[in-house]
């Protein structure tokens, strides 16, 4: 089962000390989510294989190396999720982009269902799942099960700050997912939000408070 990387690097830790911040507004919290999920990415993906190419140079052929055509996925789950992707794209420009929709019933905290919209070939990609907040994990475990059933394989879930609770959950379910985050906080309250988190990430990002 491996282990969460929880990304240490300064600028992630200072993005995310002025994201959680109640006095940061929707416009702000905008784009310190794409540019932590930028951030994020160049982490998580330092382990694709390349392969040795030659280029020409103005002045002499060089050998280099190239990715080696692994094709990319990336799968927000709606809302927040979709945060994150056009830093992830800043990246990766041709990655697919799939959907999952589906958000916590207030009462029971159990995630429901609403949308599912996978590339084709998703069974042959490399899969990040993107969503800023791992609470209770049931969300996460939700979307990857759909993802597996669907024959998707390779899969990584990307966040910005984890609950215990929530990683647990989740490394149980799905033990060949790698997590990877900015932070692993405290526990959840009485409501399943994460403390001290960052409140509602969807409702910040679009402001529906
Ligand atoms: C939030 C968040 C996660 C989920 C995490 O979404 O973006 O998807 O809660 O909680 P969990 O780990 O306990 O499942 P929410 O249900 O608020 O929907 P939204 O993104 O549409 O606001
Ligand atoms: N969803 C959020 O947006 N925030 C939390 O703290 C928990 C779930």
């Amino acid at each position: 089962m491996p282990k969460p990387i929880i990304m240490d690097h300064p600028l992630v830790q200072h993005k995310l000390a002025v994201l959680r911040d109640k006095n940061t507004g929707s416009k702000e919290f905008r784009e310190l989510i794409n540019e932590l999920a930028t951030l994020m990415c160049y982490d998580a993906t330092r382990d694709l294989p390349l392969e040795e190419v030659t280029v020409e140079t103005p002045m002499a052929p060089a050998r280099c190396k190239m990715l080696a055509g692994r094709k990319l996925a990336i799968v927000p789950i709606l809302r927040a999720g979709m945060g994150m992707v056009e830093g992830i794209l800043t990246l990766v420009p041709s990655a697919r982009v799939g959907h999952i929709g589906l958000y916590r019933d207030p009462q029971t905290h159990q995630p429901v269902e609403y949308y599912c919209k996978l590339p084709a070939d998703i069974e042959e990609r490399d899969i990040f799942v993107l969503d800023p907040m791992l609470a209770t994990g049931g969300s996460a475990v939700d979307a990857i099960r759909q993802i597996k059933a669907k024959g998707g394989k390779n899969i990584r879930f990307l966040c910005i700050i984890a609950a215990p609770e929530g990683l647990e959950a989740l490394t149980k379910a799905h033990p060949d997912v790698q997590v990877y985050c900015a932070a692993l906080d405290d526990c959840l309250n009485e409501n399943k939000y994460i403390l001290p988190g960052l409140g509602d990430a969807g409702d910040r990002i679009y402001g529906t408070y």
